[in-house]
């Protein structure tokens, strides 16, 4: 198993977002996380990529752990350590979060020459063969604003996978596609899953459920039940 999580509890204040949840995800499997708006399904996606910090339980990715439950408190890994766990997950945000500053390629770059994973001229490579595989060849010196909705969210996409994650986290990637570009991005998911990319949708549209879920995790008052 790729991803586990045991226990994990979130409030901010007095607003208890979920408590005691726990699950786990398979290499190559597709979760669907469905509730209701307020449910707290983003910020469980921001708690398991370590953008937001959970208040008790456990994280583990690959093996790794995010964070632990340690004689009732909740220890975040070394900051070394960090990076390496943050970069087998990723996030395709819900409004995709693209640097509008940069273009496409400066984009899918950015992140690794930053973390200076392989020399430039390598991750330049595996950036145009994302592109290409996303359907995007052509673009790498558009910025955002000269794509469509269906076209940013395949950069963001893309730049996600840059990092060669083992999870891929989305959340409502339906929500502002038509039904062409839904159907391609229902597409696009089932390729990554089958390359073995596990990978985790949250989501309040339930027909893209019913299409594309090999397992439903419902979020309700703070808890969660399995399908
Ligand atoms: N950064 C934050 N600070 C305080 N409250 C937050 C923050 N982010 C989310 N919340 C609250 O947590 C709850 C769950 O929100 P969210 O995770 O966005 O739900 P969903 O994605 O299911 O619509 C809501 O009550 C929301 O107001
Ligand atoms: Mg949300």
């Amino acid at each position: 198993m790729v991803l586990s999580v045991e226990n994990l509890s979130k409030s901010f204040g007095k607003n208890k977002v979920f408590s005691d949840i726990s699950f786990s995800v398979n290499q190559g499997e597709i979760v669907c996380i469905r509730g209701k708006s307020g449910e707290g399904k983003t910020t469980l996606l921001r708690c398991l990529t370590g953008l937001e910090d959970a208040d008790k339980g456990s994280i583990k990715i690959n093996g790794m752990y995010l964070c632990k439950e340690e004689n009732g408190h909740i220890k975040y890994t070394q900051k070394t350590e960090l990076s390496a766990i943050r970069q087998e997950i990723g996030l395709v945000f819900q409004s995709f979060n693209l640097f509008p500053h940069m273009n496409v390629m400066e984009n899918l770059t950015e992140a690794p020459i930053f973390l200076k994973k392989d020399p430039v001229e390598t991750i330049k490579k595996r950036a145009e063969v994302l592109l290409n595989r996303l359907e995007l060849e052509g673009k790498e010196n558009s910025y955002p604003f000269q794509l469509s909705g269906g076209q940013k969210q395949r950069v963001a996409i893309a730049r996600a996978c840059m990092l060669n994650p083992s999870v891929l986290c989305f959340d409502e990637p339906t929500s502002a596609l038509d039904e062409q570009t839904r159907a391609q991005i229902s597409k696009i998911i089932k390729d990554l899953a089958s390359q073995g990319i596990a990978i985790i949708i949250v989501t309040h549209d339930n027909s893209f459920v019913e299409e594309i879920a090999q397992r439903i995790i419902t979020m309700k008052d703070g808890a969660i039940t399995i399908d």
